[in-house]
């Protein structure tokens, strides 16, 4: 059950992977444009922040995909997983790179099909977008359930990593129906430790624990 950070901001996430509870990082092209930064200087700096997995997304022809893909992991090493999407070209170049064993996360999957395609082609994730399925009225849960049981059923080596995710009850919805990595905005990170009931119940437990001391006192 691991949780991956879904963005560039190398603050955010120094912040958050200092809890001991992020797995990794997904970046891609958006996310890379909104920090104003250069791609390779937040993949390096992350890298010095001891990040074990960083979804580096490439782009271009299959051809492009390949050389920009190895280059990419000779250069980050172990810690780079490289992003492709899912089209014949970056399949092509997820069979190539997977067969070199670097790493490889096929994302914009929006059906079972292609999980299964990128599956074959050797991906060590899948991305299914959750949120986007939401948006164009189908079921991005259901998705990723659909997934995860063809996944079993198969024990396929490929990882289901849920991304495109809003908010903390897909969250734990995607881990419910099987979903190996969650990748999600810092936002929602935060959310995840929040519970009215937790803050409710602390303030009670700190009046009586106060009235405790007070009366020990007296
Ligand atoms: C996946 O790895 C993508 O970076 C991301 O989850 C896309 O999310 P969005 O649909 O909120 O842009």
């Amino acid at each position: 059950m691991k949780i991956f950070l879904d963005t560039a901001d190398t603050e955010l996430i120094q912040k958050h992977f200092a809890t001991g509870l992020v797995d990794g990082v997904t970046t891609n092209p958006t996310l890379i444009k909104k920090s104003g930064r250069d791609p390779e200087e937040v993949y390096q700096e992350l890298i010095d922040l001891g990040l074990p997995d960083i979804s580096m997304e490439v782009v271009g022809t299959g051809e492009e995909m390949v050389a920009e893909g190895r280059r990419l992991a000779k250069k980050f090493g172990q810690n780079a997983t490289i992003k492709v999407p899912c089209t014949r070209g970056g399949l092509a170049a997820c069979r190539i790179l997977a067969s070199e064993s670097i790493k490889v996360n096929v994302t914009l999957i929006f059906s079972a099909a292609q999980a299964i395609l990128a599956a074959k082609a050797g991906a060590a994730y899948v991305s299914p977008f959750v949120g986007r399925v939401d948006d164009n009225s189908f079921d991005g849960v259901s998705l990723v359930a659909q997934i995860t049981g063809i996944f079993r059923e198969h024990v396929a080596r490929t990882q289901v990593l849920a991304a495109s995710v809003r908010d903390v009850s897909s969250v734990s919805k995607c881990f419910g129906v099987g979903s190996d990595i969650v990748t999600m905005p810092p936002t929602v990170f935060e959310k995840m430790y929040n519970h009215i009931l937790t803050e409710k119940g602390l303030d009670l437990f700190q009046q009586d624990w106060d009235s405790v001391n007070n009366s020990t006192k007296e």
